[in-house]
């Protein structure tokens, strides 16, 4: 092999081509393999006159850094373009797709926050199931056949079995309940119900829940405390409401309670200050607790059913009820970490 100085060297390793993996690849060898350039001028320290020894092997060690720098430099480069290219068109640093996970349905999100309301005053939750029978979607309740207050909750009957119903309010499962409970009873009953029925503020299918309050000295002054602690919590303090003496077959005496809250004038397009009805109410009647096993000389109560889409309703300003099945998503979004 031709000598050359060490300066020399050094340049032709500056200079070495080093873009290609066959360059990187006749660089090691020529350099840095065992039998390469390096090694051999190793080899040659020991012919070196002693007095030059040293300066020699400073400069070699020069030259070995270089070269090994030159080619890891290389090969990193050359490594680090071939990932780009396999992976072209594919930019890892971008964010990920977005993940949609589902959120609660305003009316479950309603729901959920008045029975915890009930739940922080000593009610306990009980629910049952959709189709019940006559006794205790009608009959038990003070509702007899034939008697006009059916006519309220007119419902789909089942042809085969008219014994059987969808039922129309939340209120056989009061019924369930002291058939099956001695009192103190105190409990809220959500559920789903039916009824013939359809417009902007009513729906065939919509949810209720029940209250019932059965112990010796339950006073009407009991209920309507209550419902304003209900209110309060729900909608806020100064809300106003309004209770109308009413009628129900199964409450002596029975009200309804409406709350204001503000209706959008389908002529006008603005909101007007409106009253909705969104519960009705009473003294459980003597006749309803004797049906159900309970001494009506000792025990009193109150109950109240009310409408959760209403609530939901006043509570968000939604103006139709039917927004509420659609499920449209724009709509459902408005929801999302309430
Ligand atoms: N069940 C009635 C309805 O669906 C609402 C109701 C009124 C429930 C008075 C009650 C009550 O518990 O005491 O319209």
């Amino acid at each position: 092999m031709e000598e050359k100085t060490i300066p020399e060297y050094l340049q032709e390793v500056e200079e070495a081509p080093l873009s290609t993996k066959e360059q990187l690849e006749n660089f090691r060898l020529l350099w840095l393999s065992k039998k390469g350039i390096l090694p051999n001028l190793f080899t040659k320290m020991k012919d070196i006159a002693a007095d030059k020894r040293k300066e020699f092997g400073q400069e070699i060690n020069r030259l070995k850094e270089l070269a090994e720098q030159k080619f890891e430099a290389a090969r990193e480069h050359i490594e680090t373009s071939a990932i780009k290219t396999k992976n072209a068109g594919l930019d890892i640093s971008l964010d990920g797709m977005p993940i949609n996970t589902g959120s609660l349905h305003p009316l479950t999100i309603i729901r959920n926050r008045m029975v915890d309301i009930f739940a922080g005053i000593g009610f306990t939750v009980a629910e049952d199931v959709d189709i019940v029978d006559d006794w205790h979607n009608f009959t038990a309740l003070n509702i007899p056949t034939d008697h006009p207050a059916r006519d309220m909750a007119d419902t789909f009957f089942i042809s085969q079995n008219p014994d059987i119903v969808l039922r129309t309010h939340t209120s056989p499962v009061q019924i369930k309940l002291m058939e099956t409970q001695q009192p103190p009873i105190r409990s809220v009953m959500p559920g789903r119900v039916y009824r013939k029925d359809s417009d902007a503020t009513h729906s065939p299918n919509f949810h209720q829940m029940e209250g019932l309050y059965v112990d010796e000295g339950v006073s009407f002054s009991d209920l309507k405390q209550t419902l304003f602690y209900f209110v309060e919590e729900m909608f806020g303090e100064g809300t106003e409401i309004r209770f109308r003496p009413s009628y129900f077959p199964f409450t002596e005496v029975s009200a309804e309670m409406d709350i204001l809250w503000k209706k959008v004038n389908s002529q006008t397009g603005k909101e007007e200050p409106a009253w909705l009805e969104v519960l009705g109410c009473g003294m459980v009647d003597p006749n309803v607790l004797e049906n159900c096993g309970i001494d009506s000389n000792r025990y009193t109560g109150f109950a109240f059913g009310m409408g959760i889409e209403r609530i939901a309703m006043v509570k968000y300003n939604i103006q139709d009820i039917r927004l509420f099945y659609e499920n449209d998503l724009r709509f459902l979004r408005q929801f999302v970490g309430e």
